[in-house]
């Protein structure tokens, strides 16, 4: 570009920002909007919003603003008047009425990687088709009957190939775990050929565009993401063509069981665009988030050993009593269901963890909510981490304490997975991926963090180690110890 085309476009952005800001000090007049400040024209206070905190913590901008205007404040984020949200009844407001007075809304920069036909750009009919679609593949029956027999394959492979004192990233195993799945199930990609590694390398470089800022100039990380979204359809593209040339190919082949971009094809009228985006992002939600979930039930963990002892005799349990039986066939359903602490060791990870911090949305109209207004076209940040953190919310939040699910009803305080029509469609399955994971693992291993490393809130969450660590199988010994002080447990 010009250096003068360079000079008019910047110069024309700020005074359009000018004017912005100005309309909204305006607007902002008549109406009763919520406390806050709007920062410098343009960038607002998205700098500090955008902070990078431990996930384990709101981040101070959120405890500076909470103390100073209370849980919904008003401020500038990402070019655009905000609504940032910490209260529970707000931020469940906002979700359930998705498409009548909220709608999502995400940054353009995220559009142009995920692509415009991404489940999180969508809204409206098109959105509603493609989460019926991915719903069916994630549906309570193919986890039942597939996905979970899929999920213990990948976790045995994951962690056949630990040695003894081994020290590695947790994260990096965490990945191949998710990934592999993932790659498998969606697309017949299998574990360790090269396709599927370099697909998995590509998603790296993926993801790094997607959390930064959407600079489309060479060198950028942006630019990078731009061309890897490239290569990636590319791969899926050829996926494609290989079924149709399979399908239109001379004689049917045996049945086997059909990866989701088959029965996509075959099951929808969308167009091959629509298909390749689909693909594509469920791929990235599918692995991402859920890696970041294992890394930290394993971080939080090695800081509780008495929910490590608990979750090794919850296991051990299982395992023996499906060898009293003479079942050797792998977990099924049944033993899922009875894995009842570990249910409370996920949900505390997600409380505790945060994986996601916040979720975009504007308003569609001018709403009401508790005396306030909220004007039409204005951003709305609900920040689910703020809730989750809230001693009035979870008693002694930042402690990781499993036992506070045993005996409470009130986890509708809790929204890991966001809610309303635009629930994570994959909630049951991460949850799933998280609980075989952790039965192999506390039957197997112990480990210890060999390098302090925390989850970062980037705002996307990250441990910049990788969570290093070493681990040691466990010998029959040790197992049988613990076997027997089970039995004495609940025997007594
Ligand atoms: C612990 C792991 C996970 C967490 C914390 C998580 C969290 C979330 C959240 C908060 C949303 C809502 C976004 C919004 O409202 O704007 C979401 C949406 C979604 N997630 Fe997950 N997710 C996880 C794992 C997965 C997995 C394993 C999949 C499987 C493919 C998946 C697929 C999706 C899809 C397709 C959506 C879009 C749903 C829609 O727009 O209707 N997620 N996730
Ligand atoms: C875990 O230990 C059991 C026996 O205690 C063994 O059958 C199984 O193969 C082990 N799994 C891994 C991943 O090492
Ligand atoms: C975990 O949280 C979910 C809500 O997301 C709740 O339905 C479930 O009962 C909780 N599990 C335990 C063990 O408390
Ligand atoms: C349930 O709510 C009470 C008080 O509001 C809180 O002390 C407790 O920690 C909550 N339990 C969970 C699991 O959120
Ligand atoms: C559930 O919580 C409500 C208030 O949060 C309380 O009144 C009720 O007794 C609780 N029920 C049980 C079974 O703990
Ligand atoms: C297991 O324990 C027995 C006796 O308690 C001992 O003789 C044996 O050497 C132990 N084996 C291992 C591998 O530690």
């Amino acid at each position: 570009m010009e250096e003068t085309e360079l000079f008019l476009l910047l110069f024309s952005a700020i005074s359009v920002a000018i004017l912005m800001w100005r309309a909204m000090k305006r607007e902002r007049k008549f109406q009763k909007v919520p406390p806050g400040r709007m920062g410098w024209p343009f960038v607002g206070e998205t700098l500090a919003y955008l902070k990078p905190h431990p996930s384990t913590s709101m981040g101070e901008f959120m405890e500076q603003h909470i103390s100073r205007y209370g849980k919904i404040f008003v401020s500038n984020l990402f070019g655009e008047p905000t609504i940032v949200s910490a209260d529970l009844g707000l931020n469940k407001f906002i979700l359930q009425n998705e498409g009548k007075l909220f709608e999502s809304s995400y940054p353009k920069s995220i559009e142009g990687i995920l692509g415009k036909w991404s489940m999180l750009v969508l809204v409206g009919d098109m959105h509603r088709n493609m989460r019926i679609l991915s719903l069916n593949f994630m549906s309570n029956t193919k986890l039942r009957v597939h996905l979970l027999h899929e999920i213990e394959k990948h976790t045995l492979l994951v962690l056949g190939a630990w040695r003894e004192k081994q020290v590695f990233s947790a994260k990096e195993e965490a990945k191949k775990f998710t990934f592999n799945l993932m790659a498998e199930n969606i697309v017949s990609m299998k574990p360790g050929k090269p396709e599927t590694e370099s697909l998995k390398r590509e998603y790296i470089t993926f993801m790094k565009g997607v959390i930064s800022a959407p600079i489309n100039l060479p060198g950028t990380s942006y630019r990078r993401a731009l061309q890897s979204r490239k290569t990636i359809l590319g791969v899926l593209e050829m996926k494609m063509e290989e079924k149709k040339m399979r399908t239109n190919g001379r004689e049917p082949e045996i049945e086997e069981e059909e990866d989701f971009l088959g029965w996509v094809m075959k099951q929808s009228d969308l167009s091959s665009e629509q298909i390749l985006d689909l693909i594509l992002s469920l791929l990235f939600a599918g692995h991402e988030t859920s890696t970041v979930a294992i890394t930290m039930a394993m971080y939080f963990l090695d800081g509780c050993p008495r929910a490590i002892e608990q979750l090794q005799e919850e296991h051990m349990g299982i395992a023996r009593e499906k060898r009293e039986k003479g079942e050797s066939s792998g977990l099924n359903w049944e033993d899922y269901k009875r894995m009842e602490f570990t249910h409370s060791v996920i949900n505390e990870t997600l409380r505790l963890g945060n994986v996601v911090q916040f979720v975009h949305r504007k308003a569609l109209c001018n709403v009401q909510f508790k005396g306030y207004d909220i004007p039409r076209g204005w951003k709305v940040l609900p920040v689910f981490a703020a809730v989750h953190l809230d001693p009035l919310n979870h008693h002694k939040p930042h402690h990781f304490n499993p036992w506070r699910w045993q005996d409470s009803n009130n986890s509708s305080n809790f929204m890991p997975f966001g809610g309303g029509p635009r629930l994570c469609a994959g909630a049951d399955l991460a949850k799933l991926e998280m609980a075989i994971f952790i039965h192999h693992l506390v039957l197997n291993f112990t480990w210890e963090v060999t390098e302090p490393d925390i989850p970062t809130a980037f705002p996307f969450i990250d441990f910049p180690k990788g969570l290093p660590i070493t681990v040691h199988r466990l010998s029959s010994n040790t197992t049988s110890t613990i076997l027997e002080r089970e039995t004495t447990a609940t025997g007594s």
